[in-house]
């Protein structure tokens, strides 16, 4: 466990461990209720136990205050880099009490240590507004060349996604 003192906040910064479940699909939808919370739940385990999901949880005072992921993905080979696995960021939420002090910064430097570690050299993620100047300040760009095409299908649930123009 890695702990760090943050705005005279003392953080601890763990791995996430599969009971955490709950928690991280929490930090997934905050303030959410529905349907898509059980499927997201009962989903996490799958990926953890292979490690194609890699999380880790800000504690201050024994309690969980943020989290951030890091999801595996199969990407294939590219030109320029030739390591299949992409990793993208997922996840990334900071209790509204603790936010503005770097503990999302911390957490993103947890994931990117590990992702370094794990020799990856692409990360991408998805943002939110209140995200976008950490990203950016970590390095992330926009892409240009990117689409995305939802297909309606027996299976989808009912909803729709918070942004109009956020892939669901
Ligand atoms: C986005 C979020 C994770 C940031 O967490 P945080 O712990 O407050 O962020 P940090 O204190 O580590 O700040 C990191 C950087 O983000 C930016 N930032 C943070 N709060 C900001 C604010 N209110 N306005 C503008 N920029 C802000 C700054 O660039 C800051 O860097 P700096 O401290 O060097 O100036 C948090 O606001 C949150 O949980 N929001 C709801 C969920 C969400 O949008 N998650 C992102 C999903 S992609």
């Amino acid at each position: 466990m890695e702990r760090i003192e943050i705005e005279n906040l003392a953080v601890q910064i763990r791995a996430a461990r599969l009971e955490d479940a709950g928690i991280i699909t929490r930090h997934r939808y905050p303030g959410e209720m529905g349907e898509h919370l059980a499927v997201y739940e009962d989903w996490l385990p799958t990926v953890f136990i292979g490690g194609v999901y890699l999380g880790w949880l800000a504690q201050s005072d024994g309690r969980v205050i943020g989290g951030a992921g890091l999801l595996l993905i199969n990407w294939q080979p590219s030109r320029t880099d030739p390591h299949p696995l992409r990793g993208r960021v997922v996840n990334v939420f900071v209790e509204p009490d603790f936010r503005g002090r770097g503990v999302a910064r911390s957490l993103m430097q947890t994931a990117l240590a590990e992702a370094r570690r794990l020799g990856l050299s692409t990360l991408n993620l998805g943002t939110s507004e209140q995200g976008r100047p950490l990203y950016a300040s970590l390095g992330f760009q926009a892409a240009a060349t990117e689409m995305w095409l939802k297909i309606k299908t027996e299976h989808g649930l009912s909803g729709d996604s918070p942004a109009s123009n956020r892939i669901p």
